[in-house]
Parts: C-alpha cells; sequence; structure tokens
C-alpha cells in the first residue's frame, strides 16, 4: 500500500518502521509540512491509498475533515477528539470512505479490555471500582483514550449510571499503564495492561489499515481487531 503518515514522534516512528517491514510505501509529513493541515490537498493526496494519523488533538480534526472530504481512507490513532465523533461518522457516510480509529491500537489492550468487561459484574455485587492510568510526562491529553474506553466499558458492560473515577498520573517515560481495581469489604480485583513499548500501537495500525483497504465505513478497532 501506499501510506501517508502524519506524524514521525514517538508512536509514528514505530508505525514507519513497521510498515516498511511489511513492505508498504511510505510517505512521512511532519508538522513544519503541513500548518492547517497543507500536506493534504487533492493534488498532494494523489495515489495515497490509505492517510494514518499520529499527531496531536488540536490539529487532528483539520487533518480528518481535509482527508475524508478528498475520498481518502484514514486510520487514526490521536486521541482527544472523540466528542466530535458523531460529525466525523457522518463525513465518512457522507463520502463513502473508510475510517478506522482507536484510543489503542494494541491487541493485548483489547484483550485487557475483554478482560475488564468480565471482571465489570462485579459492580454489581457490591464492589466499588476506580481507574488508573499512568503516561510519560509529555502526554498531552488526560485522562487518556484508553481510560475513557475502559470506563465506557465498565458502565456499559455492569449497567451501573456513575462512571467509575479515573485517575491520570503523568510521569517519566510511562509508556502507558491502565488498571481497574475494583473493591469490596473482602476484597480487592485488579486488572490491569502495562505496555513495555509503543511497538504493540504501531504493528496494531498497521495491520488496521491493511485491513481497511478492501472497506468503506466508520470502523472502532475494538470491534474488528479479531479480523486483523
Ligand atoms: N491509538 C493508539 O494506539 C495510540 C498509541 C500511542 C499514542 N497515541 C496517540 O497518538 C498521538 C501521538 O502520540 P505520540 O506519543 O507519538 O506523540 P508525539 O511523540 O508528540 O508525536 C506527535 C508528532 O506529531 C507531529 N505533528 C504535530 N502536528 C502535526 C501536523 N499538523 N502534521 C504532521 N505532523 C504533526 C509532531 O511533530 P512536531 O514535533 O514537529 O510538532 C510529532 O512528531 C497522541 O494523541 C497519542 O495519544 C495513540
Amino acid at each position: 500500500m501506499n501510506l501517508l503518515l502524519l506524524g514521525r514522534g514517538k508512536t509514528g516512528s514505530q508505525v514507519a518502521e513497521v510498515a516498511a517491514e511489511r513492505k508498504h510505501h511510505i510517505h512521512i509529513v511532519t508538522s513544519k509540512e503541513n500548518s492547517n493541515a497543507s500536506a493534504l490537498v487533492p493534488q498532494k493526496l494523489l495515489g495515497i491509498d490509505t492517510v494514518m494519523d499520529f499527531t496531536a488533538p488540536d490539529c487532528v480534526l483539520a487533518h480528518i475533515e481535509s482527508c475524508v472530504k478528498n475520498g481518502k481512507n484514514m486510520v487514526v490513532g490521536t486521541t482527544g477528539w472523540y466528542k466530535e465523533l458523531n460529525h466525523v461518522r457522518g463525513l465518512v457516510e457522507k463520502h463513502g470512505t473508510g475510517f478506522l480509529y482507536a484510543s489503542n491500537f494494541s491487541v493485548g489492550v483489547n484483550i485487557f479490555f475483554e478482560m475488564a468487561r468480565a471482571a465489570a459484574s462485579a459492580l454489581r455485587h457490591q464492589y466499588s471500582g476506580q481507574i488508573f492510568e499512568r503516561h510519560h510526562a509529555e502526554k498531552k491529553d488526560a485522562p487518556s483514550g484508553t481510560a475513557l474506553a475502559l470506563q465506557q466499558i465498565m458502565r456499559e458492560t455492569s449497567g451501573t449510571r456513575e462512571p467509575l473515577e479515573i485517575t491520570s498520573f503523568r510521569e517519566g517515560e510511562v509508556v502507558g499503564l491502565h488498571e481497574v481495581v475494583l473493591e469490596s469489604s473482602a476484597d480487592r480485583i485488579y486488572v490491569c495492561h502495562d505496555a513495555k513499548s509503543r511497538r504493540g500501537f504501531a504493528e496494531g495500525a498497521v495491520l488496521a489499515a491493511e485491513w481497511l483497504s478492501s472497506k468503506k465505513g466508520f470502523y472502532n478497532f475494538r470491534d474488528v481487531w479479531r479480523e486483523v
């Protein structure tokens, strides 16, 4: 595939590495070349199969709007824009493109989500719950998109009204640690995922781009990771 990658930061550089290993052609656009989404105009998108975004919350929506309006499939790993989900879904449907996003492209995290779903039944048995997340000091959004996804999973699965409280820590070089703690008067249950590197995100994102290549529509990796 001809992939256009937006962002060559901590995660984007790993995505580029995995994409090259899997024999894709990869063209990288940095922030300097793309102010106000200037690199995402029709003549610059010619020949590109899929655009992948690992940039920042303040510019990702402009990238999505440009790419979708220009008919390009997109894989979006950048978080912090989910209040606009319905707007983006409408845009994708209107322009008939393929769009796949995730707060976390790691297959391991999606297995962790399954474990959290199983543990959520504790909330119907006199357990209280909390979510903790730790990331490196430079992470721009808090809580993390993964913690918010976890909060939604716990609420939907248990049928409780109150969302679990999320506590965020920003320190050092932590890649991404998420934990659900469920507590009763008798015991505590811990469900935890600790990312050792960004490789898992990158592999999942490239597999997602391959999966999306033959599709149109609006997808969350949470619903399709078993197929990639
Ligand atoms: N879904 C997942 O699995 C997953 C996993 C990890 C991270 N993420 C998310 O991905 C995003 C990036 O994370 P990161 O840790 O890689 O951040 P990072 O190291 O800060 O990298 C972001 C990169 O985006 C570039 N950039 C900013 N604006 C741009 C633009 N308009 N066009 C092109 N490039 C632009 C930055 O370039 P400059 O340095 O020149 O500004 C930087 O290289 C965050 O939202 C994070 O939450 C998602």
